[in-house]
């Protein structure tokens, strides 16, 4: 159904989501040991490299980049106005440049960086397989292109919730896409929080090279096929109730971490160093005091 999985559904979605991303939703599915781990196969210490994040959103995993990478070598690349009001707004980011624009129809030049990266954004274009050959165009032959994304949960009723809410790709898919856009040198490592117990797999960062033999293509202008869509009265009923019904699946996903969170709390951690641990940060027990009140209130008020 992969209900927003599409760029009118993903803009309306972090329309919404922008407000409480960085504080309360971000951090528990997509932390700083796991960026720092998948930003790893970016090979970002080449002095003098160019970077563009695409699907930058509010800067988390920009900032994991601009830890290495100078601001001013950076381009963060968003079709949300909102998320990227945040992202600009942070002071470690300044000096990076913005852009509002499509992962499927990026505005830059072919051949024009060193690294491209981009994390946890695939899941919501509507084809993935063209956003990664449009990371092939903008890298210069001999450049990285690391993907950073989901992948299909292995519980049943956690891929259909999942599957409802956007795109959970196959690993399979990662490589074929990559390997079909013409990248070679394929490397990858697998993320998870520490929340997310079990052996399967969460999350994937999948890097690959543009060859240096790589032939150089014409730059592309956006395409009529990505221009905004021109939305009648039932498209934008249909849109509402998609956004309404995927954010609902997806924030069923919140509770889950947050328990995860609390077990995590009762079970021995001793194997995890003292400073790597994950905790919530005070935003997000706020939020889970403010829900079990809630919770309470309405199991009293239908007894
Ligand atoms: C989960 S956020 C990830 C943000 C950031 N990369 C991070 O690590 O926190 C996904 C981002 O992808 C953006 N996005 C979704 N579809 C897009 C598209 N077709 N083109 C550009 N950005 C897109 C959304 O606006 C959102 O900011």
């Amino acid at each position: 159904m992969r209900l927003v999985q599409h760029k009118q559904e993903a803009y309306w979605f972090y329309r919404f989501l922008s407000i409480f991303y960085d504080k309360i939703v971000n951090p528990l599915f997509w932390t700083v040991p796991m960026r720092d781990k998948a930003l790893q196969l970016g090979q970002l210490q080449e002095t003098g490299i160019k970077v563009v994040d695409v699907g930058s959103g509010t800067g988390f995993n920009t900032e994991g980049i601009v830890k290495i990478v100078p601001p001013q070598q950076v381009t963060c690349v968003d079709q949300s106005p909102h998320q990227m009001s945040k992202a600009k707004a942070k002071p470690e980011l300044q000096g990076c440049t913005f852009l509002q624009g499509d992962a499927e129809n990026l505005p830059l030049p072919s051949n024009s960086f060193d690294r491209y990266v981009s994390a946890g954004s695939i899941e919501y274009w509507p084809d993935p397989a063209k956003g990664i050959r449009e990371a092939y165009r903008v890298v210069k032959p001999g450049g990285l292109a690391l993907m950073i994304g989901p992948l299909e949960p292995a519980n049943p009723v956690g891929r259909f919730i999942a599957e409802l809410w956007m795109l959970f790709p196959k690993e399979e898919e990662y490589w074929q896409w990559f390997r079909d856009a013409g990248f070679a040198d394929l490397q990858v490592c697998y993320v998870k929080p520490q929340w997310v117990d079990g052996k399967g797999k969460y999350g994937i960062a999948l890097a690959g090279r543009k060859p240096l033999t790589a032939t150089t293509e014409q730059p592309s202008s956006p395409s009529a096929e990505t221009a905004p869509e021109k939305m009648g009265l039932g498209r934008r009923l249909l849109m509402i109730l998609r956004v309404l019904i995927g954010s609902l699946a997806g924030f069923l996903f919140i509770p889950a971490a947050l328990l995860g969170y609390v077990r995590m709390a009762f079970t021995d951690q001793s194997h995890i160093p003292e400073a790597e641990r994950e905790r919530l940060n005070r935003h997000q027990i706020v939020a889970l005091l403010i829900s079990a009140v809630l919770i309470l209130l309405l199991i009293a008020l239908l007894r």
